[in-house]
């Protein structure tokens, strides 16, 4: 069984990373064989170009554009399941998700009215986001919106995705060189010593969960 894994935060050993890392031993503690993508350190990249190539024979329904993207796409292609990691940036996935967003769905989509996707793929995913804003401001309201379209789309055009919000995480290491008064550090580096780490337990569960037996 083979899982793609794909960090798409611009830190390589944040939050979101190490929790998708954490998601990655569960799923290795169920045998699965892990191909991890650090998204920000692929070669240049970008969200779909409209060439659609994806919508002409020979490659309907596989993106062609060839960048840093394009290997992400050919390994989920080859996967078995996937976890997908992205911050929250502005009330949505970043900029990176994004284009690999675009990617992703755009070249399964037929552009025709019998048959909607190229393929009914059925990859059980685990799309993970993390915020400053805690996980209850994702039960609803535009956060909630949002994340619903994510996992609609994810689900329809790679597979059944399961959804992890690890919210008010710690954002830097220190607090005190910046002139902020949003946020309570002491509160903040507490809730890293003793709740992330939970946090990080249940993606090890989650990603274990993703390995069928
Ligand atoms: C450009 C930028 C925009 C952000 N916008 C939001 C936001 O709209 N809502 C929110 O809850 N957190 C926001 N954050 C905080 C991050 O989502 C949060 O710190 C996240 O855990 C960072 O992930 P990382 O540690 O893996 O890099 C923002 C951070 C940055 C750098």
């Amino acid at each position: 069984m083979k899982l793609t894994a794909i960090n798409t935060s611009p830190r390589k050993n944040w939050n979101t990373a190490q929790l998708i890392k954490e998601a990655v031993k569960g799923a290795e503690s169920k045998g699965a064989e892990i191909v991890y993508f650090d998204l920000y350190q692929q070669e240049r990249f970008t969200g779909c170009i409209s060439c659609f190539g994806c919508k002409r024979k020979p490659n309907e329904g596989k993106c062609v554009y060839k960048d840093g993207i394009l290997p992400i796409l050919q390994s989920i292609r080859e996967s078995d399941a996937v976890i997908i990691g992205t911050p929250n940036y502005l009330g949505q996935p970043s900029a990176g998700f994004r284009a690999l967003y675009e990617r992703i769905v755009f070249q399964n989509l037929t552009y025709r009215v019998d048959v909607r996707f190229y393929e009914e793929y059925k990859k059980p995913t685990l799309f993970i986001m993390t915020s400053n804003v805690p996980e209850e401001g994702y039960q609803q309201g535009p956060y909630a919106e949002m994340i619903k379209t994510y996992q609609a789309g994810l689900s329809a055009n790679i597979g059944p995705t399961e959804v992890f919000i690890c919210g008010n995480t710690l954002q830097v290491k220190d607090y005190s060189i910046y002139n902020w008064n949003m946020f309570d550090s002491k509160v903040k580096e507490e809730r890293h010593k003793t709740v992330f780490p939970q946090e990080l337990r249940n993606a090890y569960e989650l990603g274990a969960n993703l390995v069928r037996e």
